[in-house]
């Protein structure tokens, strides 16, 4: 423990203390290479932990964000659609990306969603078999 308490109250403030770090922003323009090459290894971890922090943030959020529908029916417990074949003339296009504005039916945003997120989802299209 006593490694740890000097490590953080003496070792690390000293070593920080120490940094050639200018009182002016003017002060920055008369380092030497020396003083720049000093602030190399602290810039380093400080650049590492922010991008591995961040890094964990947008994992965290991206592992969160697990609901598909995010605009269809969200008032009611479960989406259930269906689709009496009779009235199907031709072909019903069907969507299964819960982008469109035209549910239950495809009406092309799965294209948006495919590009924004390089997902390849695109409708489920039912037919009768004699009208192929
Ligand atoms: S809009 Fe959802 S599959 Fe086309």
């Amino acid at each position: 423990m006593y490694l740890i308490s000097n490590l953080v109250k003496v070792t690390i403030p000293n070593y920080l203390a120490g940094l050639p770090i200018p009182d002016s922003i003017g002060g920055w323009f008369h380092l030497g290479v020396k003083d720049w090459l000093a602030l190399v290894p602290p810039t380093l971890v400080v650049g590492g932990i922010s991008y591995y922090s961040y890094q964990t943030v947008k994992k965290a959020q991206a592992a969160g964000n697990v609901h598909v529908n995010h605009c269809v029916r969200k008032d009611i417990d479960k989406v259930v659609d269906f689709v009496e074949i009779e009235d199907i003339t031709e072909k019903a296009v069907l969507c299964r990306c819960w982008k469109t504005k035209n549910w239950p039916y495809c009406d092309g945003a799965h294209a948006t969603h495919n590009k924004a997120t390089g997902d390849n989802v695109g409708p489920a299209i039912v037919r009768h078999k004699e009208k192929k």
